[in-house]
């Protein structure tokens, strides 16, 4: 594991877009595995520059999302669809046929979830998986639990999950309670992983992720037994790990 420290969210931004476009360009039809909430928009506002000045071309790229809310359409402005479509999918050249994200409104979800585990087998598995982190070290929905779950599943959201995405909806009864969710298995076989992290609200989530037991309380801490996997965290989000190491500049190796 690579820990690279941000100045800021801008810096993140800007270095997490490289590694994803190094990616793109050195394959261009690679498999992207992508992520939502707050921390990528950066990124991907980058990665759309870089489209637009003719730098990067997502003709031939495919993509997976991590996870989607259950209940909710692709056309409600808070599903995970949605997000990719306004965020990224709809402001370059990829093809929306190529991009892949678990229907939330799916009657059968346990069918849904094997359905989209047959969709990352068919497409070869992910080339780079990105990721967030939540408050409590959840990696897409998996939730601090006491099994790593395998494969794609339902998963019942954390109250402390429901509170911290309140914010985008007008109330927190408009909050899902469930979702349905990449597992760990299936981030933990991507080939190259790319985790972001900014603010201080992460900063225990990221110390516990990188130096902390490897276990499924913290399930980003799995991380630690991947083979090609970058950190990159703002100072905010460094705050613990700063303190408790003697960490001072250049990259961390852990
Ligand atoms: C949600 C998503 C995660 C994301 C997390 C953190 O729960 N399912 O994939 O990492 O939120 O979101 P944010 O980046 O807004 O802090």
């Amino acid at each position: 594991m690579k820990i690279y420290a941000a100045k800021d969210y801008s810096d993140l931004s800007r270095k997490a877009a490289n590694l994803i476009s190094a990616q793109i360009i050195m394959k261009p039809d690679a498999v992207l595995g992508l992520a939502t909430g707050s921390t990528p928009v950066g990124a991907y506002k980058q990665l759309i520059a870089w489209y637009e000045e003719g730098d990067l071309d997502f003709s031939r790229i495919r993509s997976v999302n991590l996870d989607e809310y259950k209940g909710l359409s692709g056309e409600h402005d808070q599903s995970y669809r949605y997000f990719m479509n306004h965020n990224l999918f709809n402001h370059v050249n990829i093809r929306k046929e190529d991009t892949n994200v678990p229907n939330g409104l799916a009657e059968d979800a346990e069918a849904e979830c094997v359905r989209y585990n047959g969709v990352i087998a068919a497409m070869g598995g992910i080339d780079l998986q990105l990721l967030g982190i939540g408050g409590n070290g959840h990696i897409g929905f998996n939730e601090p639990s006491s099994v790593f779950e395998k494969g794609t599943h339902v998963v019942t959201l954390t109250e402390e999950t429901r509170q911290s995405n309140a914010r985008f909806f007008a109330s927190i009864d408009e909050v899902p309670t469930h979702a349905l969710t990449m597992g760990v298995g299936n981030i933990m076989s991507a080939r190259k992983i790319l985790l972001l992290a900014s603010g201080e609200a992460k900063a225990k989530a990221v110390y516990d992720s990188c130096f902390g037991s490897v276990t499924p309380n913290v399930p980003a801490s799995v991380l630690q037994l991947h083979s090609d996997v970058v950190v990159i965290a703002d100072e905010a989000a460094l705050t613990l790990v700063r303190e408790k190491t003697d960490w001072k500049d250049g990259i961390y190796e852990v």
